[in-house]
């Protein structure tokens, strides 16, 4: 699996050929200017939920690339009614692709979409095929759902969390999130976008480290391979 960051919370993800694009949020990131929208390829779309700052870029990587949406329900709604097609899941449910197999997971946060309508409940993927596994946890607080992941899914062998705090955990919630997911390398995500969510690299890597974790930052437009 290659996972390359894209800025924020969006990530180009590389699995058996496929490539999934989580939560475009790139023409409207200036720290992203090095990322080119239009030549970006795309398979498939994850979106986890309807806030801008995760879904500015869907519909014109979708309309170009054809890239299939994957979502809630009411989000592959929301972009049917624009012409775009998807595969609607909700919370617990899972199904299997032609790259793998993702699943649907709880995550504490809000969600709507910037027009202010109903987008469902956000939430996060777990994505796996015959010898990887990646939580991509999406905008939410620390929670005992997190629990849930080893217990239903195969075991991780990498997660995407967000560290930035105030919109979403931060990083002291995140080293516990990574002992309730059971997983041991971590790629932060959701900080130093805007001041209110900067963090200190060099305090979030010590502090990952005290507890046994590797945390990987990647420069926007860096891409890790992770087998
Ligand atoms: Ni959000
Ligand atoms: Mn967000």
């Amino acid at each position: 699996m290659n996972i390359r960051f894209l800025g924020h919370a969006a990530f180009q993800i590389t699995i058996n050929g496929k490539k999934l694009i989580i939560d475009p949020f790139i023409s409207a990131n200036p720290n992203a200017s090095n990322i080119k929208v239009d030549t970006l390829e795309a398979d498939y779309i994850l979106i986890t939920h309807g806030h801008g700052d995760h879904i500015a870029d869907v519909e014109t990587i979708a309309k170009r690339t054809g890239a299939k949406i994957i979502s809630n329900y009411e989000i592959v709604e929301w972009f049917g009614k624009k012409d775009l097609e998807g595969y609607p899941l909700n919370h617990g449910g899972k199904i299997k692709l032609d790259f793998g197999t993702i699943k649907y997971v709880n995550a504490v946060h809000t969600s709507s979409f910037p027009d202010g309508s109903y987008a469902g409940q956000p939430g996060g993927f777990v994505i796996w095929d015959e010898s990887e596994c990646l939580y991509f946890a999406g905008d939410t607080a620390l929670t005992m759902d997190m629990k849930l992941i080893p217990m239903t899914c195969p075991k991780l062998t990498t997660a995407i969390l967000p560290i930035g705090d105030n919109f979403t955990m931060g990083y002291e919630d995140a080293i516990i999130a990574s002992d309730f997911i059971e997983c041991e390398k971590i790629i932060p995500c959701h900080f130093d976008t805007m001041d209110i969510i900067s963090v200190d690299k060099e305090v979030v890597k010590t502090a990952f480290n005290e507890k046994g974790k590797d945390i990987y930052f990647l420069e926007i437009g860096e891409s890790i391979e992770t087998n």
